[in-house]
């Protein structure tokens, strides 16, 4: 019986390769519809997608396109590329508090502009942002538990986000110029004080003194070049006082006589 001893002899390989085959076809299968460590349910009639304390280093891929709400928080996102939400244009609540993220591209949020109503970015690294990473978004936003740089920028940024109720004493300085705004509320530094004025006034004193460098350089340069004229002009008419009067005169005449 050689196709019963054939079988015999390969079956260990046919069920290696068979095991593999659906080892393959498996992970194939959850790469391409859902995200790992996520999880879909219905909040209140809302698609839901929970990835929550997943080990997540990055945004995921393949979140499906009609996710209402969005869960991302208690994970090791550091950065936000742009568009790295393009493809979610129904998102209206995104929870991304409570990761590493110290970076976020301008366009970022692109494609969520209108649906989103609530952005949450609280306990992140931010120390400094770009306001055009919110420009044209909607949503509330949570900036608490940053260690925020106290600057003008950040004065530009709370100037054009709309912050969530209650959520704007979170935003303490971690960093300033000055050293006593460290620990403090900057909402409440921002009441009596203008951070992009004073940043302003920097930059008028040193256009100032750069004017004034410029002005004094020219100054002396006359103040020279005057000066090594009168020496010259004093030094001619010494040499001409010197010469002896005969010599003058015929000097004088020669140069007639060369103009007949
Ligand atoms: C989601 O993607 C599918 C397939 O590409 C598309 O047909 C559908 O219109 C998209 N839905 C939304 C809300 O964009
Ligand atoms: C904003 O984030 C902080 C820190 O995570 C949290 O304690 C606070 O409740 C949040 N505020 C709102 C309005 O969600």
């Amino acid at each position: 019986m050689p196709l019963a001893d054939w079988f015999l002899r390969h079956s260990v390989t046919m069920w290696v390769l068979l095991q593999s085959f659906v080892l393959i076809a498996f992970c194939f299968h959850s790469a391409t519809t859902f995200p790992k460590g996520c999880y879909h349910a219905e909040e209140n009639g809302y698609k839901t997608i929970r990835c929550s304390n997943a080990q997540l280093v990055e945004i995921p891929k393949n979140i499906p396109n009609d996710t209402r709400k969005l869960f991302l928080d208690f994970n090791h996102i550091t950065f936000l590329p742009h568009d790295a939400f393009r493809n979610l244009p129904l998102l209206l609540e995104l929870d991304l508090s409570h990761n590493a993220i110290t970076r976020m591209e301008i366009g970022a949020f692109r494609g969520l502009l209108e649906n989103l109503h609530s952005l949450d970015l609280s306990s992140n690294k931010l120390v400094s942002v770009n306001k055009d990473v919110f420009s044209n978004l909607k949503a509330k936003v949570n900036l608490s538990s940053n260690p925020w740089l106290c600057d003008c920028k950040l004065q530009e940024l709370i100037g054009k986000v709309d912050l969530m109720a209650g959520s704007s004493g979170g935003i303490v300085c971690d960093s300033s110029a000055q050293e006593e705004h460290v620990g403090k509320p900057f909402l409440q530094l921002i009441t009596d004080m203008d951070f992009c004025s004073v940043y302003k006034r920097t930059t008028d004193i040193a256009m100032l003194v750069t004017m004034f460098g410029w002005f004094a350089m020219v100054i002396s340069y006359l103040v020279y070049y005057v000066r090594q004229n009168q020496e010259d002009a004093r030094r001619h008419l010494e040499y001409l006082k010197s010469l002896p009067s005969k010599q003058r005169k015929s000097e004088e005449s020669s140069t007639i006589s060369t103009v007949v």
